[in-house]
Formats: C-alpha cells, sequence, structure tokens
C-alpha cells in the first residue's frame, strides 16, 4: 500500500471533534418523515383518552353527569376527581412545592382546567363524548390581575386558605404563595437614597407560552401481567417523570420505564407533570389498554405551563457621571392558579437574581411576591434558564431608563459598568459567582460591527427631518448586553423535588472500535446526537461518525436530570468528556501493555497512543479496543466502557452583545429590522453550525415575544390567544436576516470549557427588539412601554406622544 499515512490534521479533521460545524446527523430522518414522536406511537389494542375542560375561569363544579357519555358509541370510561380520589391522584404535587388538581376538585380556578377524562376507542368518540359530559357549573368572581388579586376578600385556593406558610414561607395573605428575597434591603435603599441620579420605573414582561411544535402527550400503557408501565411521552426529564411515576404509584421504578422519543421542540413547556399523563397511567391500570393522550394547540396554549408574567418595579441610582450605584427590584409574579413553576427547589423565583446583569453593581436587593390568581398554572423557563429571561429584561431596560435620566448615551453608561475581565471569578452583589467573561472586547466588537457611532449620527439626522416633516420613520438602536446563568446544578444548592441536579453518560466502546453513549439528557431539537459524539471524538480518538448517541430511555439511559435551561452541555456535555476521560485512561494501560512500555511513556495524540519520543510507535484507539475485548492485559478488566456522573461545582456564565437597528412608521406601528447583529460568547464552541441555528432559532422566538406574542385574558379570564389566530408566530416573512458573531471565553471549571448557548438568544434577543422600539422613540420622551411591541401599541406610542 503506497498510500501515504494520513497527516496529523487530517487525523483531526476525520474526527469531527471539537469545533467542527459537522453537519446535524438527526437531520436526515427529520427531513425524510423518519422520526418517531409521540403520536407515532401506535400499540396493539391502543385506545385514547381527551379532556373535558372548563369554560369558566372560576366556578363551583356542582355535579358532573357522565350517564350521557358513557352511553356514546366507543365510549368506555369517564373519569373524574371522584375516581381519582382513592387512589389519592386527584391532586398531584407540582416542582414547587405546591399542590394542583389532576382533574377539577370542588372548582376551576382558570379556563382550560380539566374536568374530566374521557377514555374511547378511538379519539373521535372520545370527543363525541367529551361534548355528551354535563357539567354544572356556578360562577366565581374572577381575578385576573395579581395586585387586585393580593388585595380581594376572594379566596381562590380554598384548600390552603387557613394556611399562613408555604412551601417557599409565610403567605400574608390568601392569594399570596411567597416572598422571596435575596440581597442587602437596607444597604440598598441607602445607596439609592443617598445617590446623586435615582431612576425608577415599572418594568412589565408579560405572560407569553413556549408553544412548541408539537404540543404534549403521552401513551402509557399497563402491562398487568409483567406489573411493568411504560410510558411513551413529550418528557424533557425522563428520568425524574419515572421518579414521580413510581412515587404516586406506588410501582417499583424499576418496573417503569419512561420514553422520550423524538420531541418536537420543548423550550420548558415539556418539563412539568400535566393532569394528561396522569389520567393517561390511571385509566391504562384501569382498562389493561395502552391510552394516548395529544393535546390539541388550544388545549396547549390554555393549559399547559406558560411563561414569565413578572411585574418588576425597579429602582437604580447612580452618580451624575453615571457609575451605577445600587439596584432594587420587587417583583409581582403571577403564577396563575396552582404554583406549578419549574424551578429548582430551593429558587422560587428561579435565578431572577442574576438580574444584576453584567455589571459591577456594588449593591442590591431583591423581593418577589408570588401571587395566585385564575390563570393556567406554570411559569417555566421558556428557553431560559429559570427566570433569567425576566431579569435580563429587567436590568437591560432599567439602564436604558437609567441614560434617559443621566443624558447619557447608553452604549458607553454600559461599558463604564461592565464587570471588568480582570474582576472575573466575581461575585455579585446577590451572591453568584461568575465564572468568567471579557465583557469590554465583546462590547467593542459589537458596537464596530454595527459602526454604532455612525448609527447614532444617522438617528439623529432621522429626528431632524422628522421634525422637520421630511419622514414619518424613527430608527432605533437597541441595545443589550447580557449575562446568562446556566447548567444547574450544583447538586449542593439545586434539585428538583429533593433529585440533585446532576447529570450523567455512559459509553461503551464496541470491539470494532465504534462507540454508544447514552445520556441523561434529551434532546427536543438541539442536535444532541450530533454535538455530544463531537465531544467525545476529541476525548477518545474515535470519529463522531462512528459514535451514536441516545438518551431518553429509562431502561436503558443513566439517571440523569433532562434537559432545560441549557443546562445539556454545562452538566452532561461535561459528564461525556469526564467519562471519555475515564475511556481514555484505561486505554492508555491497554497502549501502554500492547507497546511493552510504562504507561506514563505513552501519551494521547488524536486518535492514538504513541510511544514518547518515537511516534512511529502507535496504537489507534481501534487497535486499542479490539485489544480490550480480545486479549487478557494482566491488571485490567476486559471491556472498554465508562460511566460519569458529573455535579458541576459551579454554573457557567454565557454572555452576549446584541444590537438590533429598527425603522419604525409611526403613522401604521410597523416596524422593519434593518439589521440584527449578535455576538455570543458561550466558551468553548463545539460546533458553530448547530450554534448558529440555535441563535437563529432563539431570536425569532424573542422577536415573538418582543414584537407580538403574548397569552391574554379578558376580565372574567376567558383566553384571548388559543389559537394562532390570536398568538404570534412569526414566519420567514416576518423574520429578519441575523448576523451573528462570537467571542471564546472559555469557563474555567467545565472540563471543555464550554458555556450552553440555546437559550441566550431568547435572554439576550428580547431586550434588543424592546430596547429599539424605546429607543426611536426617546428623543421625543418615551420611557417606558410594556411589551409585546404589536403595531398597535407602538402606533399607541406615537399617537400618546403627539408624533
Ligand atoms: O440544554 P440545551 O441542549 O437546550 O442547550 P445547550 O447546552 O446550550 O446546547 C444547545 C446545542 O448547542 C447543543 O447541541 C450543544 O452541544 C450546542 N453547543 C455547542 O455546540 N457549543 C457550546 N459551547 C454550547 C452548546
Amino acid at each position: 500500500n503506497d498510500q501515504a499515512p494520513p497527516t496529523r490534521e487530517q487525523r483531526v479533521a476525520g474526527l469531527k471533534g471539537l469545533g467542527c460545524s459537522r453537519k446535524r446527523v438527526e437531520d436526515a430522518r427529520f427531513t425524510q418523515g423518519k422520526g418517531n414522536y409521540v403520536d407515532d406511537v401506535k400499540l396493539p389494542g391502543m385506545i385514547f383518552g381527551d379532556f373535558v375542560r372548563s369554560p369558566y375561569a372560576h366556578a363551583r363544579v356542582k355535579a358532573i353527569h357522565t350517564e350521557e357519555a358513557l352511553k356514546v358509541p366507543g365510549v368506555l370510561a369517564v373519569l373524574t376527581a371522584k375516581d381519582l380520589e382513592p387512589l389519592s391522584l386527584h391532586w398531584m404535587p407540582t416542582l414547587a412545592g405546591d399542590k394542583q388538581m389532576v382533574l377539577a376538585d370542588g372548582k376551576v380556578l382558570f379556563q382550560g382546567q380539566e374536568v374530566a377524562f374521557v377514555v374511547a376507542t378511538d379519539r373521535y368518540a372520545a370527543a363525541d363524548g367529551i361534548a355528551a359530559v354535563e357539567v354544572e357549573y356556578e360562577e366565581l368572581p374572577v381575578l385576573t390581575d395579581p395586585f387586585e388579586a393580593l388585595k380581594s376578600d376572594v379566596v381562590l385556593r380554598e384548600d390552603i386558605a387557613d394556611q399562613t406558610e408555604g412551601a417557599h414561607g409565610a403567605r400574608r395573605h390568601h392569594n399570596h404563595i411567597f416572598l422571596w428575597e435575596e440581597g442587602d434591603e437596607a444597604a440598598t435603599t441607602q445607596a439609592i437614597e443617598s445617590a446623586e441620579v435615582v431612576a425608577e420605573e415599572m418594568v412589565y414582561y408579560h405572560r407569553t407560552h413556549p408553544c412548541p411544535l408539537e404540543t404534549c402527550g403521552c401513551v402509557a400503557s399497563m402491562d398487568k401481567v409483567n406489573g411493568k408501565l411504560t410510558v411513551y411521552g413529550t418528557f424533557q426529564a425522563p428520568h425524574v417523570v419515572r421518579t414521580v411515576a413510581s412515587l404516586l404509584s406506588g410501582i417499583e421504578e424499576h418496573n417503569i420505564r419512561v420514553i422520550s422519543p423524538d420531541i418536537g421542540g420543548g423550550f420548558g413547556n415539556k418539563v412539568g407533570v400535566y393532569p394528561g399523563y396522569i389520567c393517561s397511567i390511571v385509566a391504562s391500570i384501569v382498562t389493561g389498554k395502552p391510552v394516548k393522550w395529544i393535546e390539541n394547540r388550544m388545549d396547549n396554549l390554555m393549559a399547559t405551563a406558560f411563561a414569565r408574567d413578572y411585574w418588576m418595579k425597579g429602582k437604580i441610582s447612580a452618580t451624575r457621571d453615571g457609575k451605577i450605584t445600587g439596584l432594587h427590584c420587587q417583583v409581582t409574579a403571577d403564577h396563575g392558579a396552582f404554583d406549578a413553576c419549574a424551578d429548582p427547589t430551593k429558587f422560587p423565583a428561579g435565578f431572577f437574581h442574576i438580574c444584576t446583569g453584567s455589571y459591577d453593581i456594588p449593591v442590591a436587593y431583591v423581593g418577589v411576591d408570588g401571587v395566585y390568581t385564575n390563570k393556567a398554572p406554570g411559569g417555566v423557563a421558556y428557553r431560559c434558564s429559570f427566570r433569567v429571561t425576566e431579569a435580563a429584561y429587567f436590568i437591560e431596560r432599567m439602564i436604558e431608563v437609567l441614560a434617559i435620566e443621566l443624558g447619557m448615551d447608553a452604549a458607553e453608561l454600559r461599558a463604564k459598568n461592565f464587570i471588568r475581565a480582570d474582576q472575573f471569578p466575581y461575585t455579585s452583589a446577590l451572591g453568584w459567582e461568575y465564572d468568567s467573561g471579557d465583557y469590554h472586547t465583546a462590547w467593542d466588537k459589537a458596537l464596530k460591527a454595527v459602526d454604532y457611532e455612525g448609527l447614532r449620527r444617522e438617528q439623529a439626522e432621522r429626528v431632524e427631518a422628522f421634525k422637520r416633516g421630511e419622514t414619518r420613520k424613527l430608527l432605533g438602536i437597541g441595545l443589550t448586553h447580557f449575562t446568562e446563568i446556566v447548567g444547574a446544578g450544583p447538586v449542593k444548592n439545586c434539585d428538583i423535588l429533593g433529585m440533585g441536579m446532576f447529570d450523567s453518560c455512559e459509553i461503551r466502546v464496541h470491539p470494532t472500535g465504534s462507540a454508544i453513549a447514552r445520556l441523561g439528557t434529551i434532546s427536543q431539537g438541539q442536535g444532541h446526537a450530533t454535538t455530544f459524539a463531537q465531544i467525545l471524538a476529541s476525548e477518545i480518538g474515535i470519529p463522531a461518525d462512528s459514535i451514536t448517541i441516545e438518551e431518553g430511555d429509562t431502561d436503558t439511559a443513566p439517571y440523569g436530570l433532562g434537559t432545560y435551561g441549557s443546562r445539556s452541555t454545562p452538566v452532561a456535555g461535561a459528564a461525556t468528556a469526564m467519562a471519555g476521560r475515564k475511556i481514555r485512561a484505561k486505554a492508555q494501560m491497554i497502549a501502554a501493555y500492547l507497546l511493552e512500555v510504562h504507561d506514563d511513556d505513552v501519551e494521547f495524540d488524536v486518535d492514538r497512543f504513541v510511544v514518547k519520543g518515537a511516534p512511529e510507535r502507535f496504537k489507534t484507539m481501534a487497535e486499542i479496543a479490539y485489544a480490550a475485548y480480545n486479549q487478557a492485559i494482566p491488571g485490567v478488566e476486559p471491556g472498554l466502557e465508562a460511566v460519569s456522573y458529573y455535579d458541576p461545582p459551579n454554573m457557567t456564565y454565557p454572555f452576549g452583545a446584541y444590537i438590533c437597528v429598527m425603522e419604525i412608521d409611526v403613522d401604521t406601528g410597523v416596524h422593519e429590522i434593518r439589521q440584527f447583529y449578535a455576538l455570543d460568547d458561550c466558551g468553548t464552541r463545539i460546533n458553530p453550525m448547530v450554534i448558529e441555528g440555535q441563535v437563529h432559532g432563539g431570536l425569532t422566538e424573542a422577536l415573538a415575544i418582543a414584537m407580538g406574542q403574548e397569552i391574554a385574558y379578558d376580565e372574567i379570564g376567558n383566553h384571548k390567544t388559543a389559537t394562532f389566530m390570536d398568538f404570534f408566530i412569526p414566519t420567514a416573512w416576518e423574520t429578519p436576516t441575523y448576523t451573528t458573531d462570537h467571542t471564546e471565553t472559555p469557563s474555567p471549571h467545565h472540563p471543555i470549557g464550554a458555556k450552553g448557548v440555546g437559550e441566550s438568544p431568547n435572554v439576550g434577543g428580547v431586550p434588543a427588539f424592546s430596547n429599539a422600539v424605546h429607543d426611536a422613540f426617546r428623543a421625543f420622551g418615551l420611557r417606558q412601554a410594556h411589551m409585546p411591541h404589536d403595531q398597535w401599541r407602538v402606533w399607541k406610542i406615537a399617537h400618546d406622544l403627539g408624533l
């Protein structure tokens, strides 16, 4: 064979490891209709369940008549709270330490609430059965405003009306859930009261919804002969679902198999446990048949987890020349009918106290009041790490308002207050230890890339032209510098229902030199099958194309806490690298034996172990894998497998600088995004193409949220945005072109230096779009206008300013 051996560069490229824009391996099946989503699961004898839902936002349920429904051909059973009560399943625990009705128990608390579960031979019979169930309601006064709810005599949660203590401390009113505080309030108040300049504003981040393309659903199948329950479902945390199902049902955990098949987007919507899962499991146990439940779009928008709904009253103080001296924030958080927020147990407001953002603020205080209202429960992290998005929006609006108060350029104000590169690791006034960052470098790069000074000149000229009546279009420059906090754990302060937030990876290298790695996470479109193989390729020298990544089956995957809050890369990605290093350590012993040298005399080089100083003497990973199974090696067990359960020492703190340039027509409220520049720093970049895809997707969601998407109710709790006629989903038509860029500041504690990225564009995108709208009107006196900035609301801003 006269072929030259591959060069080192060719060997590196052949691995398709870290830093390679490897094409997404999962897309071949998705683009050819070979995906396997939960509604594709069809089991022999499978039947269907669906809900009778409440038309009222608050009503007493006087009676439920099921007789007529049971006469409908194909209807097999109708479950109500009474049927679930003997099993103690009519209520279920929420992730936030509250409890939630599985089926209406005496009253309903939001429109769309689950009242009865109709089980039938097919979906059509189930729908007919639902129509035939008669429910007698007595309407009760409705509370949709959290501020009103805290004053009202109307008791929403009668089940806990007398409890003055909740899961997160004292409740001061029957509709109050908790007050959660962080920081030094006295010192903050003192700093603000003695400051030269103070800006005060109410910033509202409206209620919205993650709205994944695929709605929630499951197929529950109880095999009574073998005593095994299998549940396929749209679960972002399959192991947690298995543990909860075991605790609730009494079925031993090894007899429950939870499978998350392909998932069509999650964005936090598929973290929680919903009544549909419980009812399907009960119905399968009762009937002995597999039961499928799939939400329709309205069910999804009306009843499953919402996001945001934070009223954030802020005060920020500074010296006259713009050095920030204090930040105070009081939040009124509308949690809906049940506190079903998906946060680590000790953090009822998630990581909202990252709200000092990218700035070196000496003293700060945050207080969050959770409140019950007649709205759907949830409070999930919609593509965000537990309320980080609210926090980023809050601080980035407060910075803009402070800039107005100071009469200062908002970019300059930011730069003046950034945490400097030499301050990392940096402990914030609210207690977080930021791992690494270089904000000034990123900021300067961003400003230069868009020709910030040129834009400001153009804007000033536009204002003059507008005043002269030569144009009706204003120019807004939306600035944002955000800092994220992703990768929950560590276990010492992050758990969900008592389960520590570590994650895991198990690797098996086969004799022929290929491998399979199983993780505790589950992709919902983020490309894990592609990128985790890349981490491993670089760690163990086996080409990514020869590594299969498997997630989502609790019978085979190691225990992990799942995928949300961009925790996959920081936690499971780290577990993958660590498990890979265990493989490599064993491979080193095998290589040394095969090369007849001491373990310390060989070193890893891309895809092989070489004898130090004698590069022609080596054993490739493929040779080592074969030997692991086929040769007796003294002192070394056969096989080449490893597992890692990784408890991260800290979270990772990705950051970014986003700039949105927007034209606004004051007569119509129509906007046009002329430019959107997004610089992200997520530490070591595993796959630049996947990152770019994540950024494009997240920015488009941010565009939707900032510019039109909302979950809205009328004064009697009717859901006004339960279809895509009213709930804005951007199409290619509304979506602008994005320019992406990056800096790379590795995380010092992550084995490969990677930070998460998936949610950054949602976190940073919303303030960038919103600040652009505000900035367009800054010259005319606008300080704060609530999102979403749809055309009517933007027109109203112009109208109210007399433009
Ligand atoms: O937890 P989730 O998968 O939603 O978010 P993530 O950890 O931010 O990862 C999203 C996708 O981007 C995954 O495929 C990651 O492997 C990839 N990624 C990357 O290529 N480089 C990074 N530094 C971070 C994420």
